[in-house]
């Protein structure tokens, strides 16, 4: 479950990917709620998975330019599949590859989140520095988590996952010359998890690219 997670594959990545979108729709419409797009920005999702959910994206304001990355190719073949229309109408475009080393140009997004996976990052430093690279000026950075507690609970996330702590994450966004601007906490609504009921806690972490 955990490497499905990290980089879903295959009949069961696209199981992952179902299951993934039950346990995290409330995580996008409260990053959402943080990050307030406004009228013509232009705002990269990294990590995407299914791509289930750009659409609430598009509902909150005019104009939008989104761009995703994700490193899974099962995830990618299918967020494909699931938004051929915005695709077509050129207001989603979605990309196949890491946060390690992106494929756009410096200083091309008004803001930039994940949801979920910040905690397979091996090495945050290459990702923050591309992030920020590819951050326009005054752009941010919106990354929810569960909270350290709350993935605890999760019996999988023994193998492979770096928990998110508040004092490393603000060194880490330093070295990265990005900025912490605030931690936004949720309490979230009972989650089915593969069949376990958890009560959990997230975090909307937001950091800025200075001027
Ligand atoms: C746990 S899933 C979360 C999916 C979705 N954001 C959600 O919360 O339901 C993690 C997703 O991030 C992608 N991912 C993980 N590390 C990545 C990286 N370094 N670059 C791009 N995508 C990455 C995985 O392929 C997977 O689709």
């Amino acid at each position: 479950m955990a490497k499905q997670l990290r980089r879903p594959n295959g009949a069961m990545g696209s199981r992952v990917g179902n299951m993934m979108n039950k346990a995290n729709e409330f995580l996008y419409d409260f990053t959402l709620s943080v990050m307030q797009p406004s009228s013509g920005q232009s705002i990269l999702e990294i990590g995407f998975g299914n791509g289930k959910f750009f659409d609430k994206f598009f509902a909150k304001a005019e104009g939008l330019k989104v761009t995703g990355l994700d490193f899974s190719e099962t995830m990618f073949n299918t967020a494909k599949g699931n938004n051929k229309e915005n695709m077509e109408s050129g207001k989603l475009s979605l990309h196949f590859g890491s946060s390690q080393q992106m494929p756009f140009p410096d200083n091309s997004f008004d803001k930039i989140f994940c949801i979920n996976v910040i905690y397979f990052w091996d090495e945050p430093h290459q990702h923050l520095l591309e992030i920020c690279r590819v951050l326009k000026p005054g752009g941010r950075f919106y990354a929810t988590v569960r909270t350290k507690e709350s993935m605890l609970k999760m019996p999988f996330t023994k193998y492979g996952f770096t928990f998110y702590e508040t004092d490393k994450w603000k060194l880490q966004l330093t070295d990265a010359k990005l900025q912490f601007v605030e931690e936004r906490p949720a309490d979230e609504p009972i989650i089915d998890f593969d069949g376990d009921k958890l009560l959990v806690q997230s975090l909307c972490v937001v950091a800025e690219k200075g001027n």
